[in-house]
């Protein structure tokens, strides 16, 4: 069976080596262009903070660090290039991989005439001379580097963001990261230029002009023949320049090399798409433009793009350990792979698990959203025990106003703690807590604080519905903490965001639970323990709940005890 290539590294350790390599230098970015920003106070201060810089960057360790970690990243971009069976990307890898291969030509200069002659005990740059080098000759140099600066950046933030984005934390705080991400640039360019300019104006108010020869002093003084700082310049476009051209001899000989030079992958809804050998069947998708959902880019960690294999003429490559863990977590059928792992070399029949929805955005946030991700959150169940008895004896007009009073009181209650109403079912309302940015603790807190409002309010609004309808509304509550997959549910305009999952049936098994045991509230032992709240004197029991193997310890709270946590 013929393997296909993965030269070098596996995809898993390729995969967290670009991601370390990638944040130490995303590191050193954000600390270079914070330094820039300074310059707005003033250029001494900036050059002050520089020197700090320089201390953790410019040391043995920091600089085996930064330059590794930059040769890390450039090969692995080539693995990636040579792996790539063809280059039909999505608009936003796209621009990350252009923007990663201008780096190296926008930087280059500017890394050399900074770094070199220090190296050498010569010069070191300071701010003072770095700013007058941007501003003064023709301006190119100036240019390129704010291209660099919005390059590198641009670059930085789209891989900091495909990796970090599904990480619980993240929707937290990908508003101030969003903020960060367009200030930091911006103060550090407009921080440059408002010092150029005023060097300048200061130079014309002594009826100088501002050269070039002033501002650039390292590459003036690099008379020695090993600071032949354009050589050394050349020499590292040389090397960019051969690496790329080896990816691309590289590939060609992959196509000659190959006899049997293309396969035919057969989608089970129709469409049928030759490609070369050893292309992924999600690679295939792009090629011949299926939809086909891949929530990750192609890193083997979503699973939503998996596929059956319906028929193939020849065995498939074995799944990777990285496509063996995912499948494992997902429970998938024997006959279910990854298709952006999956490379056949012999035609296959595909059937695609996971189709978007119509209209569906392949590569947005909102296609995130959609295809739903696993989230710790505290759902909350909350009903009226002795319904069925008040509407029995009440007119439908009556019911419905009664309703929609009760509804506005678990509504508020619920919005105030900060919570979400997920959904009205009948006389039963469901909260969730904790769906985008609160730490679970937080969130076991709001859903019980929602809890004890709700107990109040209720009891309030019993006063009023007793003189008018003679009716006494009693309430029932479950409430439980763990994992749910949360995403956008639904069609057209009756999508919405909510939680499905083991966690959702418990919550509302344990408002049966309240109802069972004729108390206010069931608050599952998870919730009392996250919560980091007194629960002494409170009864519980052990309790067992249909679908579960193993039994449960419930807090069963009356409506006094409840309101404790208001
Ligand atoms: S696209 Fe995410 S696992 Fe394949």
């Amino acid at each position: 069976m013929l393997q296909p290539a993965r030269p070098f590294l596996p995809d898993k350790a390729a995969h967290q080596l670009g991601i370390a390599s990638g944040i130490i230098l995303f590191a050193f970015i954000s600390t270079h262009l914070l330094n820039h920003s300074l310059t707005l106070i003033s250029v001494d201060f900036a050059d002050d903070v520089l020197k700090i810089f320089k201390i953790i960057w410019r040391n043995p360790l920091g600089t085996l660090l930064l330059y590794g970690s930059f040769l890390v990243h450039f090969l692995l971009a080539l693995r990636t290039l040579y792996l790539r069976r063809h280059m039909r990307l999505p608009p936003r890898m796209m621009i990350q991989v252009l923007f990663g291969l201008s780096i190296p030509v926008l930087i280059a200069q500017h890394v050399i005439s900074a770094r070199v002659p220090a190296l050498y005990g010569q010069f070191d740059s300071t701010y003072w001379s770095v700013i007058r080098g941007m501003w003064t000759g023709n301006g190119l140099f100036g240019l390129k580097m704010v291209l660099a600066v919005i390059v590198v950046w641009v670059h930085g933030c789209i891989g900091l963001h495909a990796a970090m984005r599904f990480r619980d934390w993240f929707p937290r705080w990908a508003p101030w990261l969003f903020a960060l991400a367009i200030l930091l640039p911006t103060l550090a360019l407009v921080g440059v230029l408002v010092n150029g300019r005023q060097m300048e104006t200061a130079a014309e108010a002594r009826g100088q002009v501002l050269t070039a020869a002033d501002g650039n002093v390292a590459r003036h003084q690099a008379s020695r023949p090993q600071l032949d700082l354009a050589t050394i310049e050349r020499r590292i476009y040389l090397f960019f320049g051969l690496g790329l051209g080896l990816v691309v001899v590289l590939r060609a000989a992959r196509s000659i090399r190959r006899n049997a030079p293309e396969i035919r992958i057969t989608y089970a809804h129709g469409p049928q798409i030759r490609v070369p050998r050893g292309t992924s069947i999600l690679e295939a998708s792009r090629i011949g433009r299926v939809d086909h959902y891949s929530v990750c880019g192609g890193k083997g960690r979503c699973s939503t793009c998996r596929v059956r294999i319906v028929d193939s003429d020849g065995p498939l490559a074995p799944p990777s350990a990285m496509e063996q863990a995912t499948l494992l977590r997902i429970r998938a059928a024997p006959d279910t792979r990854l298709s952006c792992q999956t490379r056949p070399d012999y035609d296959v029949t595909v059937a695609l698990l996971l189709e978007p929805p119509v209209g569906g955005d392949l590569y947005s946030g909102r296609q995130v959203k959609q295809a739903g991700r696993e989230k710790e959150i505290v759902v909350l169940f909350c009903d009226i025990r002795n319904f069925t008895t008040i509407s029995e004896s009440r007119l439908p007009y009556d019911i419905v106003f009664l309703l929609n009073r009760y509804f506005s009181v678990v509504g508020r209650a619920v919005e105030e703690a900060k919570g979400q109403v997920d959904k009205f079912i009948g006389d039963g309302v469901m909260a969730l807590f904790g769906i985008d940015t609160t730490e679970p603790s937080e969130a076991c807190r709001q859903a019980l604080r929602a809890a004890a409002t709700i107990v109040a309010e209720t009891e309030k609004l019993n006063q009023e519905m007793m003189q008018e309808f003679g009716v006494d509304l009693r309430i029932a509550i479950g409430i439980h903490f763990g994992p749910a997959i949360v995403g956008m549910i639904g069609y057209g305009k009756v999508a919405g965001l909510t939680a499905i999952g083991d966690t959702v049936n418990v919550g509302s098994r344990l408002e049966a639970v309240a109802k069972q045991f004729n108390v206010a509230v069931a608050a599952s032992e998870p919730i009392m323990l996250l919560a980091h709240v007194p629960y002494d004197g409170l009864s519980s029991r052990s309790v067992s709940l249909k679908g579960r193997k193993t039994s449960m310890r419930v807090y069963l709270l009356s409506a006094d005890d409840a309101k404790r946590y208001a």
